[in-house]
């Protein structure tokens, strides 16, 4: 089996931003409440034109770029999105399409918040095997296409964006050392976009209901996130032998600056080594841990041989986590 780790970073954000002082002309709401309930104070919003393979292709192009190897050479692409452009196609062919990664096969993969820990881990089984030499993982989400901008319980959560890694073979003893998934879809009513399925088609009645927007019971989710991303942290720094104090940087899921210090301050990991961003991007899903990941790596907050915990959660419900040796190869900040 081959080690497996990351050997280029990409992200991309849209250009427009919705302050929580905009969202008071929205909905009943304060900039006070969204500060101290959940630490956001903007997020950025794609454009009624932009769809997510559009954020992904570009977060995609930078990972590409960033570690030096054209798309022809990319084996896989995988897509972790709850926000695709279509039921069907796939988010991931259109990317591929787009990046003329003309020998990938593509596919998308849907773990909600938590799909780009379930896509780093999926993406790394084949590079150990060597069924694959170069895999793009891109974690992209259009939150703002599927949110009830009259809900304000839900819509001052979100924002849009991807971000992406590249993941070859790396030396042993680097790259990725221990992953961890769950799922419980007892919990899936917690957190749905309950119309436009099979279960529930589109119709006239399901967009007037609001039904194809998302909807969260988030006092439970809260109470989840918390006993989760403390639970599986502590399992996956056990898989790699490794303790609390061996890490170096931890990026948990940014869902709420609450749920985090809690899980923090259980763990007993030190705040300086935690990195978050909610506060620029709000809650961006599956591309909140990867443009955490890029942005700290970009801004020298990473350095050759650090160990990452990186821990997500969400709907389905489902929860990951994985400890990861910054690789020696090739990156270039
Ligand atoms: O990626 C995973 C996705 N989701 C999450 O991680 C979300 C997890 N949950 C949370 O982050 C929090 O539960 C929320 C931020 C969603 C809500 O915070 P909370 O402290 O659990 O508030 P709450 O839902 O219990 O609501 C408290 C009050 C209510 O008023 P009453 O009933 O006490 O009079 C709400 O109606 O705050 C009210 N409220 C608001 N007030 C002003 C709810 N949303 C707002 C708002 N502005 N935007």
């Amino acid at each position: 089996m081959f080690s497996v780790g990351i050997v280029g970073m990409g992200s991309y954000v849209p250009e427009n931003v919705i302050t929580n002082l905009d969202l008071e002309k929205m909905v009943d709401t304060n900039d006070q409440w969204i500060t101290s309930r959940t630490g956001i104070r903007k997020r950025h919003i794609a454009p009624k034109d932009m769809p997510v393979s559009e954020l992904c292709y570009r977060a995609g192009l930078r990972a590409l770029e960033n570690a030096q190897i054209a798309p022809e050479e990319v084996d896989l692409i995988i897509v972790a999105t709850m926000t695709p452009d279509y039921a069907f196609p796939a988010t991931a062919c259109i990317v591929a399409d787009r990046l003329g990664a003309k020998k990938a096969a593509a596919f998308d993969l849907e773990a909600a918040c938590t799909g780009f820990i379930f896509a780093v881990a999926t993406a790394s089984q084949f590079v150990a095997t060597g069924m694959y030499k170069t895999v793009l993982v891109i974690g992209g989400e259009t939150m703002s296409k599927i949110l009830n901008w009259e809900d304000r319980s839900t819509c001052i959560l979100f924002g849009d964006g991807a971000g992406a890694a590249v993941l070859q073979p790396v030396e042993k003893g680097f790259g990725f050392l221990s992953f961890e998934l769950g799922s419980d879809g007892s919990g899936g009513k917690l957190l749905s976009q309950p119309a436009g399925g099979s279960k529930c088609p589109a119709s006239l009645e399901t967009v007037e209901k609001n039904l194809h927007t998302l909807q969260m019971q988030g006092r439970d989710v809260y109470k989840f996130a918390v006993r989760n991303m403390v639970d599986v942290s502590v399992n996956v720094l056990e898989k790699a032998g490794l303790g609390k104090d061996d890490v170096d940087l931890f990026i948990p899921h940014q869902a709420n600056i609450r749920i985090i210090d809690a899980a923090v301050k259980r763990l007993g990991i030190s705040p300086d080594k935690v990195i978050m961003n909610l506060d620029k991007y709000g809650n961006m899903s599956a591309a909140s841990i990867p443009v955490a990941l890029d942005e700290s790596f970009k801004e020298g907050r990473i350095a050759e041989g650090d160990r990452i915990v990186m821990v997500g959660f969400g709907a389905g419900l489902t929860w990951g986590a994985c400890v990861l040796k910054w690789t020696k190869v090739g990156l270039k900040a």
